[in-house]
């Protein structure tokens, strides 16, 4: 199954394509074409694909950064910045992100900066950036007073989505990927919760049909002025919870908890019914996630969300959940509300 999805945002004047097959890797050489480009990858990518990369793409400079989110950084971003002078690329030059979320976001930031701005290649390389983080824009790092608190849009020039590279990704991060696209599935496309339909080898579906929602929500509001914040769902317990564990917890691990946490704020807020919080608590187990925040500590949790950027003027800023495609924002939560579920779930 190939697919091929156009991703428009008429006001800036711009298009992109967001190719999915097994084995579209093979195109890289020609979209890259005869600019000087460099790749962004980590060593863990470079263990199984550095051959590949070798073959494809001969005349690229391969430039790494450590693996892991602790890397996602301004000092990593410096690092990259040098990595480009040496390979000697300027404006008309290119940066490919391979790699998952944290080279994605960390390498298109570079690419956004660096000279002000340079073409980008999207190759994203486990199940989460394919789904999410490599469609939409959205690139940075994180700061000590949050996630991905330094950032820009950088529109892709192109994203390059080969399944096939997901043989190599450990099960732990393929079940972190599975939380974005059961949030896309709770948000807009239920079948994307038949779980008994997508296991591995139907990655290629299962990756179109979870990108397709991402796309149909940034095509009507590419810079978050409305509807594109209910990409968030989960994440503004997620990204705390993340942040109090210190990272132990990986993005998609705390995104499903997330959502459990989201499903019984809305139903506390009386906003739903108490079946859809057996629902999304049904799928995130399902899907192997956790459930339950366990060892941390909620007043920890509560207290790292009043510095996430999603609160709206000191209040807490919630994506909340009417029901299965029924999202909502609110903007004023009373903190001992959010500090009973979090206790509820520990
Ligand atoms: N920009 C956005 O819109 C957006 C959206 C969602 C998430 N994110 C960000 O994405 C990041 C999480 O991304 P992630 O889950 O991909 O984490 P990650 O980039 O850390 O990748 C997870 C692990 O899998 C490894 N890996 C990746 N692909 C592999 C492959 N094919 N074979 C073997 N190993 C492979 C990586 O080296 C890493 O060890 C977070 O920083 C999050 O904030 C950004
Ligand atoms: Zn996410």
């Amino acid at each position: 199954m190939a697919s091929r999805i156009c991703v428009t945002l008429p006001a800036d004047s711009v298009q992109y394509d967001i190719q999915i097959a097994d084995g579209v890797l093979q195109s890289l050489p020609s979209i890259v074409g005869q600019c000087r480009a460099v790749i962004i990858t980590n060593p863990t990518l470079l263990t199984h694909y550095q051959e590949r990369l070798r073959q494809l793409l001969p005349d690229a400079t391969c430039i790494t950064m450590q693996d892991g989110e602790q890397h996602k950084n301004l000092e990593t971003v410096a690092h990259l910045y040098e990595g480009c002078f040496a390979a000697g690329l300027d404006r008309a030059g290119k940066v490919i992100a391979f790699g998952g979320g944290v080279v994605g976001d960390t390498a298109g930031y570079v690419a956004a900066t660096f000279m002000r701005g340079i073409a980008f290649i999207q190759v994203p390389t486990s199940l989460l950036s394919m789904v999410d983080s490599s469609v939409g824009g959205k690139v940075g790092v994180d700061h000590p007073q949050g996630k991905n608190l330094i950032g820009a849009f950088k529109q892709p020039d192109t994203v390059l989505i080969d399944p096939t590279v997901l043989k190599t990704l450990p099960d732990r991060e393929w079940r972190c990927g599975m939380a974005e696209v059961i949030k896309h599935g709770f948000l807009a496309d239920p079948e994307l919760l038949n779980l008994a339909l997508w296991g591995k080898s139907q990655a290629a579906e299962l990756v179109t049909r979870a990108v397709q929602v991402k796309v149909d929500v940034v095509q009507q509001d590419p810079y978050e002025a409305t509807i594109r914040a209910h990409l968030n769902l989960g994440h503004t317990f997620g990204h705390a919870i993340e942040k109090v564990s210190e990272f132990a917890w990986p993005h998609g691990e705390a995104v499903g908890v997330g959502l459990v946490c989201a499903a019984h704020l809305s139903y506390r807020l009386n906003l739903c019914s108490a079946s859809l919080v057996d629902t999304v608590t049904q799928v995130v187990q399902q899907v192997g996630l956790p459930t339950r925040i366990g060892d941390l500590d909620p007043q920890a949790i509560n207290t790292a969300m009043s510095t996430d950027k999603k609160r709206k003027s000191g209040k807490l800023r919630f994506v909340v959940l009417h029901g299965v495609g029924q999202p909502a924002m609110v903007d004023d939560v009373p903190q001992a509300t959010v500090l009973d579920v979090l206790r509820s779930l520990q």
